[in-house]
């Protein structure tokens, strides 16, 4: 990576946008300028990067002139309305939110998996759901070994997933229980504290939740492949850092436990950790902090044919967001694909 990028954040302050300045850090991300953006609420708020400070300033229409790569981490309707005026900049955008993933016009990419669909951008590359990320990053090399027919998934997702403000509500409710006080329910519709929400985000027609049918809708796009049926219920649970998933996978071939070991432990970005004799499993524990997708428990599952279970888990602010946004930047650069061809695309 010789050429050097001006690159904004959008989102800065967030808890992913503070991870995506740490990995831009840490993977030495060829930005010869970092540009931190938020709300009006954040201006002149400093940022540690490289050493020194960034200083935050307002994302408006105008930010980004003169960046040549923003990722976005600012929420949905924040991204529907800027992200198009950063590509009428000539600005690629890194999308984290669901605004751009089911758009025809928008790659949604894991790079381990599809990083080919990115050679057709068009100037916005949308970032799947945290969910969605460890799940196709250990089920893609499985498909192209036995064909998936049929994915039966549970999640249990941390609640820094929601955002800093969620963080500090099982932080505040933790501690106000143990004071013997009434905990504060704000961010979510039930208290966090102590137990599970078989609800994420809201409900839709079918009655399953909208982070259940991106799951669902969101691997079928990126694994390119409408015959994978997927059906999802996804849990919030009191957990600060990590998604686990419960994933119990059909096939149209065999495949023995140990076959599946032996391809995931050759698989990109994915770590085997399974010895149930020696009580080795992957757990949110385990993930925090980490960059792997870590799998275990795996095993056959005895109730049908060609079935295994399995349990995935990975932190889901670095590969569930910041990482995966930085790796999709990354391939960009590597591939000569930071251009826009069309800055009018996005324009209504
Ligand atoms: P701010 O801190 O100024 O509110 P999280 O998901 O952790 O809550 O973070 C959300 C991020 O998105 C924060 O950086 C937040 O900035 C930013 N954000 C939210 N709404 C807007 C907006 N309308 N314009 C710009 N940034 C926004």
């Amino acid at each position: 990576m010789s050429a050097s990028y001006t690159v904004a954040v959008a989102g800065a302050t967030g808890a992913v946008g503070r991870e995506m300045l740490a990995t831009l850090e840490v993977r030495d991300f060829p930005a010869s300028k970092v540009v931190a953006l938020a709300s009006a609420r954040s201006i002149g708020t400093s940022l540690p990067f490289r050493g020194g400070e960034l200083t935050v300033r307002e994302l408006t229409e105008d930010s980004f002139h003169g960046v040549d790569i923003a990722l976005f981490s600012a929420g949905g309707g924040t991204s529907e309305r800027f992200a198009p005026h950063a590509v009428r900049s000539g600005c690629v955008v890194v999308d984290n939110s669901s605004a751009w993933r089911m758009d025809d016009r928008c790659p949604l990419v894991v790079p381990e998996v599809n990083a080919h669909a990115l050679g057709k951008h068009k100037g916005i590359i949308a970032n799947p759901n945290c969910s969605t990320i460890q799940m196709v990053v250990v089920l893609s090399p499985l498909h192209k070994a036995a064909s998936i027919r049929r994915v039966v998934v549970s999640t249990y997702q941390a609640v820094s997933g929601t955002g800093q403000k969620a963080v500090a509500e099982l932080d505040n409710q933790v501690r106000q229980i143990f004071n013997m006080a009434e905990p504060e329910v704000k961010v979510y519709p039930h208290r966090i504290a102590f137990n599970c929400l078989p609800q994420i985000d809201v409900f839709l027609e079918n009655d399953y939740t909208k982070e259940e049918m991106k799951m669902v809708l969101e691997t079928v796009k990126i694994m390119e492949d409408e015959k994978i049926k997927i059906t999802a219920t996804t849990v919030r649970v009191p957990v600060f850092y990590g998604h686990s998933e419960s994933v119990n996978v059909e096939f149209e071939r065999r495949l023995s436990a140990n076959d599946a070991r032996s391809l995931l432990r050759e698989a990109k970005g994915v770590v085997v950790l399974d010895n149930p004799a020696e009580k080795i499993y992957p757990m949110p524990i385990t993930a925090a902090g980490e960059d792997a997708v870590f799998v275990g428990r795996i095993r056959v599952d005895e109730s049908q044919p060609n079935t295994l279970n399995m349990w995935v888990v990975a932190d889901n602010v670095r590969k569930g967001a910041a990482l995966n946004t930085v790796q999709i930047a990354e391939a960009l650069v590597r591939e000569n694909l930071v251009r826009v061809p069309d800055p009018t695309a996005f324009l209504n």
